[in-house]
């Protein structure tokens, strides 16, 4: 007899500590067919169960070498469709709760890209003067347009070889969806702000002159996260008053006046490796999601290290927070159960242009 999918209903009610014994052992009694992948930001009833842990660009790696049957993805949707993209045929990846998404992701969409991209032909030719760049953050199809229109994909990790690649191929680039890790990367490698300039994707010709489009080195898509928005120049200066030797570290997602006055600015992993390296007795104020700066102030308390959140009030990815235990073991026992819920599959064609952007970011970092 076909087994029959257990609806989410009966798991709604259920306490965390009931839902850890289940994952627990749906866990063992799929072995290695299924394989757990955490992003850093995952809350800790949840990453505790991860087989492996990492930023976006080492969690696409890991997807794209497993073997396992079953791609559980503790993270949010954009990663999960990057796994699916990534992972060989037959693979399944399951997100947990299909509501994980990413508010930044969901700034940018084909349409307005694909707009973007007419606009910018009534000025000069987009395809031989710009090279379309798509940060991880952001849909399949976006990830489709690059690999279509000789554009890529960047992660926060990746993202100065990214750009440095992209200038080699076309004089301009189009950053999407996030401005501020592309002004960021773009102050690195010495391009003037005056030659970063904002695309409205609501505006016409995205509120610039030809003359500015012509003579700007970097587009930079209007979006942002809004978890990573909260954190505020003020926030260190403060803090450097009471902590004069103190260290601040940022993720490139936060403003760029935020980054500049950071000692470090990089990846969830980058953060976690920086902190890990620092001598005992470092202070540090951190400008990236909650979950992972109380997992690192824990982690490093016996080495004497003070690790400190930057923002005054709660900044957390609620989004993330949506793979909860209870979706968690739910996904789990419908998988031990012979259902697969909540799969992610990218259209076959969307897959093969997005892996084209995906392939070159994997050859350049
Ligand atoms: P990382 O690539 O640093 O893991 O960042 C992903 C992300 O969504 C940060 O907000
Ligand atoms: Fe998206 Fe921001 Fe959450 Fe990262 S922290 S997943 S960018 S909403």
């Amino acid at each position: 007899m076909e087994a029959t999918t257990i609806a989410f209903d009966r798991y709604q009610p259920l306490a965390d500590e009931a839902c850890d014994a289940r994952i627990r052992a749906a866990r063992a009694a799929l072995g290695e067919r299924a394989v757990i992948l955490g992003h850093h930001y995952q809350r800790p009833e949840v990453y505790k169960h991860a087989d492996l842990t990492g930023d976006s660009l080492q969690l696409s790696k890991l997807a794209a070498k497993t073997e396992s049957q079953y791609i559980v993805f503790c993270g949010v949707h954009f990663m999960a469709e990057v796994a699916d993209i990534l992972s060989k045929p037959g693979q399944v990846t399951v997100l947990p709760d299909l509501g994980a998404g990413c508010s930044m992701a969901d700034m940018a969409n084909l349409a307005k890209v694909e707009r973007a991209w007419r606009d910018l032909s009534t000025v000069l030719d987009p395809d031989q003067h710009v090279t379309p760049v798509t940060y991880i953050n952001s849909a399949a199809d976006l990830k489709a347009f690059c690999g279509e229109h000789g554009g890529i994909v960047c992660t926060s990790s990746n993202a100065r070889e990214i750009l440095a690649w992209s200038f080699k191929q076309r004089d301009k680039v189009l950053f999407f969806p996030d401005q501020h890790l592309g002004r960021w990367t773009g102050y690195l490698m010495d391009i003037p702000l005056a030659e970063m300039l904002v695309w409205d994707p609501d505006e016409e010709l995205g509120g610039l002159t030809p003359q500015q489009i012509k003579m700007a080195k970097i587009l930079l898509w209007k979006g942002h996260c809004s978890v990573h928005q909260m954190f505020q120049p003020q926030h260190i200066l403060r803090w450097r008053e009471r902590n004069p030797s103190g260290m601040v570290i940022s993720h490139p997602e936060c403003r760029f006046d935020v980054c500049k006055l950071s000692d470090y600015v990089g990846s969830t992993d980058f953060i976690i490796r920086t902190i890990a390296a620092s001598p005992p007795g470092t202070r540090w104020l951190v400008g990236t999601e909650l979950n992972l700066v109380n997992r690192i102030a824990e982690q490093f308390k016996s080495q004497g290290k003070l690790v400190q959140f930057m923002a005054t009030t709660v900044c957390m990815c609620s989004t993330m927070a949506r793979i909860d235990p209870q979706h968690f073991a739910w996904a789990l026992e419908n998988l031990v159960a012979g259902k697969v819920v909540n799969q992610i599959t990218v259209p076959r064609h969307e897959a093969a242009l997005a892996r084209v952007a995906l392939d070159r970011m994997l050859a350049v970092s």
